[in-house]
C-alpha cells in the first residue's frame, strides 16, 4: 500500500473515494460540513431522512457528489464524538476501510483533521489508519485453488490535524504500516497447516528474514546442537515426532554491538496433539495455532528490522512438534533441563513450558535487559480472560506496568495475574526437582510458576496468549496478536 499526505481543500482532492466522519444523530464533522456546503446540502438531506445516523462504524456511499472531484463520498459513522477513545477510533477506521474495499476504490482519502481521539495525540490516528489498512488487506490464499480477490485500494491519503509536522505524520504512517505487516506475517504463519508449517518451515522463514535485512542475523540450531547444550527438556517434547526440532535465533542489531539486548521468546509448537497424554478430538485442528507465540516473535522481528529501531533485540523460537509414538516421552518420565533442574513430566500435554524453559535458560547468555516470552500456554488463560485480554505474569513490577500501558496504547491489552510464592509448591515432585503439572486449578499461574524457576537471572514477563492468538468458528484464523504490543514496548526502549 502507498500512503500520502494531502492537505488540499476537499473540493480539490482527486480520488476514487473521500471519507468524512459523521457523528451520532447525524451531526456533521468539520470536513463533512464542508462537503455538505459544496454539494448542495446533500449530506444534511441524507441525515434528515435518518437512513444514516452516524452510529459508530456505520457507512453510506454517495456517488458522484456534486461540487467534489471524487467518484464517491463515504460517510463514516464516528458515534458519540465525546466517546471517541482509541478503541472506538480503531473500529471506525476499520469500518471505513472495509467499506472502501468493497467499493473497489483504488485510492481513498481520509479527512481526519478535526477528529480528536481521547487521550491520544493527533499522530496516533495516522499510525492506526496505516496499521488497520494493512491488516484489512490480509487474505489467506496459500492452500486454496481459488484465490481471494486482492483489495482494490492501492493508495491511502490522509488529511491530518493541522499543527503536526509532516515528518512526524510520515513516520507514523510508516510505523503503522510496519506494525500491520508484522501482524499479517504472524497471521500467515499461524494460519498455515501443521503439515506445511513445521519447525523446519519456521526456521526457513526466519532465515529468509535474515537474508532480507542486514541488521538481522539468523542462526538455526539442530537437535544435535541442542542436545550438546543439554536441552533435554525441549528435546523431550519432539522425541515422538519425525519432524526435527529447531532453535531459531534471530539477532537484530540497531545499536552498538556491546549494548545488551531485549529478548523475545516464542513458543513454537507447530502441532500439539498432547503427545501420549493425547488431547480429545474436538477442535484439535486448532492446535496448529500452538506456534502463534513464535509467529508473533517472527512478525515483531520483521517489523523492528523494517523500522530500524535503535536498540538490540534477540528473538528466540523453540520450534517443535508434539506427537505420540513409541519414541515419545511418557507420563512419569524424568528429563534434565539445560539449567540442570530435573523435571518429572506428569502430563505430556503440558509441553509448552518444557520447550520454553530451555529457551529461557539459553537467553541468559545475552545478559538481557528484559525477557518476554509469548506462548499459547494454557486453556486456563482462555477460561480466565476469553479472547480480549492476554494474561501477564512477571517477576518485575516495572516491566509489568510498562507492558500494561503499552497494551492500552496499541489496543493489544494484557492484564496481570499474581506470581505468588504460595503457588510454587503445587509443582513439587517426589521424584524430580520440579513437576511439569500444577494440578487442575490456577493453571495459568502454575504454568508461569514453572517458567519462573528458569528466569531468576533477568527481568522477565510471560504473556499467555492462548485466548487471543486465534479466532474460532466461522472466522477461524490467527489474529497476529500480540505483535502490536511487542512493537509498542520495544519502540519505547532506549539504549
Ligand atoms: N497448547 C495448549 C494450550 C491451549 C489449549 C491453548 C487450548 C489454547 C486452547 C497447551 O500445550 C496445553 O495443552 N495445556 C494444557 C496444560 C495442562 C495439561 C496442565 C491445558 O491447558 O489444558
Ligand atoms: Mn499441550
Ligand atoms: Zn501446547
Amino acid at each position: 500500500m502507498k500512503y500520502s499526505i494531502k492537505t488540499g481543500a476537499v473540493n480539490n482532492i482527486i480520488t476514487d473515494c473521500i471519507v468524512v466522519v459523521v457523528w451520532n444523530k447525524g451531526e456533521l464533522s468539520e470536513e463533512a460540513k464542508l462537503a455538505d456546503k459544496l454539494s448542495d446540502k446533500s449530506l444534511s438531506k441524507i441525515v434528515r431522512t435518518e437512513d444514516f445516523t452516524g452510529k459508530l462504524g456505520e457507512t453510506l456511499t454517495i456517488y458522484n457528489p456534486a461540487g467534489l472531484k471524487t467518484k464517491r463520498l463515504l460517510l463514516l459513522g464516528g458515534g458519540d464524538d465525546k466517546k471517541l477513545n482509541s478503541k472506538n477510533a480503531a473500529k471506525m477506521l476499520k469500518a471505513g476501510l472495509d467499506a472502501a474495499n468493497k467499493l473497489n476504490a483504488g485510492s481513498v482519502h481520509f479527512c481526519l483533521a478535526s477528529i480528536e481521539v481521547k487521550s491520544q495525540n493527533s499522530i496516533w490516528i495516522c499510525k492506526r489508519l496505516a496499521q488497520e489498512t494493512e491488516t484489512a488487506s490480509y487474505r489467506y490464499n496459500e492452500t486454496k485453488s481459488k484465490k481471494a480477490k486482492a483489495v482494490a485500494t492501492k493508495l491511502i491519503s490522509i488529511f491530518p490535524a493541522s499543527g503536526t509536522r509532516r515528518k512526524s505524520i510520515e513516520l507514523a504512517l510508516k510505523q503503522g504500516a510496519a506494525i500491520g505487516s508484522g501482524i499479517n506475517r504472524a497471521r500467515h504463519l499461524g494460519n498455515l497447516p501443521g503439515n506445511i508449517c513445521t519447525p523446519s518451515y519456521l526456521a526457513s522463514e526466519a532465515k529468509e528474514l535474515g537474508d532480507k535485512y542486514n541488521s538481522l542475523t539468523v542462526k538455526i540450531l539442530s537437535e544435535k546442537q541442542m542436545s550438546r547444550l543439554n536441552m533435554g527438556s525441549l528435546l523431550s517434547v519432539s522425541a515422538g515426532s519425525a519432524e526435527e526440532a529447531k532453535l531459531i535465533i534471530m539477532e537484530y542489531k540497531g545499536a552498538k554491538s556491546d549494548s545488551k539486548p531485549h529478548v523475545l521468546v516464542g513458543k513454537g509448537v507447530t502441532f500439539d496433539t498432547g503427545g501420549i497424554s493425547l488431547k480429545a478430538g474436538a477442535a484439535m485442528d486448532e492446535m496448529k495455532f500452538d506456534m502463534c507465540g513464535a509467529a508473533s516473535v517472527i512478525g515483531t522481528m520483521a517489523t523492528v528490522a523494517q523500522l530500524k529501531l535503535p536498540i538490540n533485540i534477540v528473538g528466540l523460537v523453540g520450534a517443535v512438534e508434539n506427537m505420540p509414538s513409541s519414541t515419545a516421552t511418557k507420563p512419569g518420565d524424568i528429563v534434565t533441563s539445560m539449567s540442570g533442574q530435573t523435571i518429572e513430566v506428569l502430563n505430556t500435554d503440558a509441553e509448552g513450558r518444557l520447550v520454553l524453559c530451555d529457551v529461557l535458560t539459553y537467553a541468559e547468555r545475552y545478559k538481557p535487559r528484559s525477557v518476554i516470552d509469548i506462548a499459547t500456554l494454557t486453556g486456563a488463560a482462555v477460561a480466565t480472560f476469553g479472547s480480549h485480554v492476554n494474561a501477564l505474569l512477571s517477576n518485575n513490577d516495572a516491566l509489568a506496568g510498562s507492558l500494561i500501558e503499552c497494551g492500552e496504547n496499541s489496543l493489544d491489552r494484557v492484564w496481570q495475574l499474581p506470581l505468588w510464592e504460595e503457588y510454587q509448591s503445587l509443582l513439587n515432585s517426589n521424584f524430580a526437582d520440579i513437576a511439569n503439572l500444577g494440578g487442575p486449578r490456577a493453571g495459568t499461574i502454575t504454568a508461569a510458576c514453572f517458567l519462573s524457576r528458569f528466569t531468576e537471572k533477568f527481568k522477565w514477563a510471560h504473556l499467555d496468549i492462548a485466548g487471543s492468538a486465534w479466532d474460532s468458528g466461522a472466522q477461524k484464523g490467527a489474529t497476529g496478536r500480540p505483535v502490536a504490543l511487542l512493537v509498542e514496548y520495544l519502540s519505547q526502549q532506549k539504549v
